[in-house]
């Protein structure tokens, strides 16, 4: 195959979330004499993406000076010992944020879980009180992914004020926060989602775009205005590697910015958790 020519277009999510590693890694050494933050992740079950994303979570940690405890429990786990788990992760004071790994295998309920987070400690934006916050506009975490998309718009220079913004996906960690966002920077904001009527004309429609809803491939580049900043929130496995849910190659000579995949959103997510994490231990100190 050809190299697509993306250059000038291409978003570079890894050199974007290496910047911000830097300031989380000069923001833990400058608090070093008060509180090392401190992350735990909970990995239940044997997913091998999960137990990938969770082990580059604790990479990252190290990396930036942090704490970082890892706790991995069988798929067998019941529902009742993971409550208890998060029950001691809450109580401890060396940890500032958790972040259980989703999705959980099937029997354990996320909801339930989620909810049993000390707020304080929900790193991942996902605990109904800082859905809330986020919801009310006030300060909080915000969950990861929706607040690397927000840098790397913010990044390339984009405005979101008046323009048109399309979200394709509605998920709890992606699509609807990230829609809310994209509101708080005054979008005119579309969701998109799976009965959505004709989503070719509503893509169409978009100055930024936002796909996040998991099928590879799905939004066509001919769908796209000229011109306008789209945001793969995709990683989908297929026999080509990992690719997202834009067509990237029939997208490229349309936009004005693109983030590829993989090497956009993702290493995003782990920057923005780093940073929620160090703004969850300085919040400790005066709690
Ligand atoms: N699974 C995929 N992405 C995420 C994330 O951002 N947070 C959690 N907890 N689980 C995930």
């Amino acid at each position: 195959m050809a190299a697509i020519q993306d250059a000038g277009v291409r978003i570079d999510g890894k050199e974007i979330a290496q910047r911000v590693r830097e300031v989380v890694r000069a923001r833990v050494a400058e608090i070093s004499d008060r509180v090392r933050p401190g992350l735990a992740t909970v990995l239940v079950g044997d997913d091998a993406p999960s137990a990938i994303y969770v082990r580059s979570k604790h990479k990252a940690c190290e990396k930036a000076g942090m704490l970082s405890v890892g706790v991995e429990l069988p798929a067998s786990t019941s529902q009742a010992a993971l409550l208890a788990q998060i029950d001691e992760l809450n109580a401890r004071e060396d940890i500032h944020g958790i972040l259980v790994q989703l999705p959980l295998p099937d029997g354990l309920d996320d909801n339930e879980v989620i909810e049993r987070l000390s707020p304080a400690k929900d790193v991942d934006g996902l605990h109904p009180v800082s859905q809330g916050r986020l919801l009310a506009g006030v300060p909080g975490p915000r969950p990861c992914t929706p607040a690397g998309v927000m840098r790397l718009i913010d990044e390339v220079g984009v405005d979101p004020t008046g323009k048109r913004a399309v979200v394709v996906g509605r998920s709890l960690l992606v699509g609807k926060p990230v829609g809310l966002l994209l509101l708080e920077r005054h979008a005119t904001v579309t969701y998109c989602h799976s009965r959505t009527k004709d989503l070719a004309r509503e893509v169409g429609e978009a100055d930024i775009l936002v796909a996040a809803l998991g099928k590879p491939g799905a939004i066509r580049g001919e769908w796209i205005k000229r011109g306008a900043t789209v945001i793969d929130v995709g990683i989908n496995r297929t026999e080509d590697g990992l690719v997202g849910d834009v067509d990237y190659e029939s997208a490229v000579p349309r936009v004005a910015h693109i983030t590829p995949v993989p090497g956009g959103v993702g290493p995003m997510t782990i920057a923005m958790l780093l940073s929620n994490t160090v703004d969850a231990a300085l919040a400790s100190l005066s709690a």
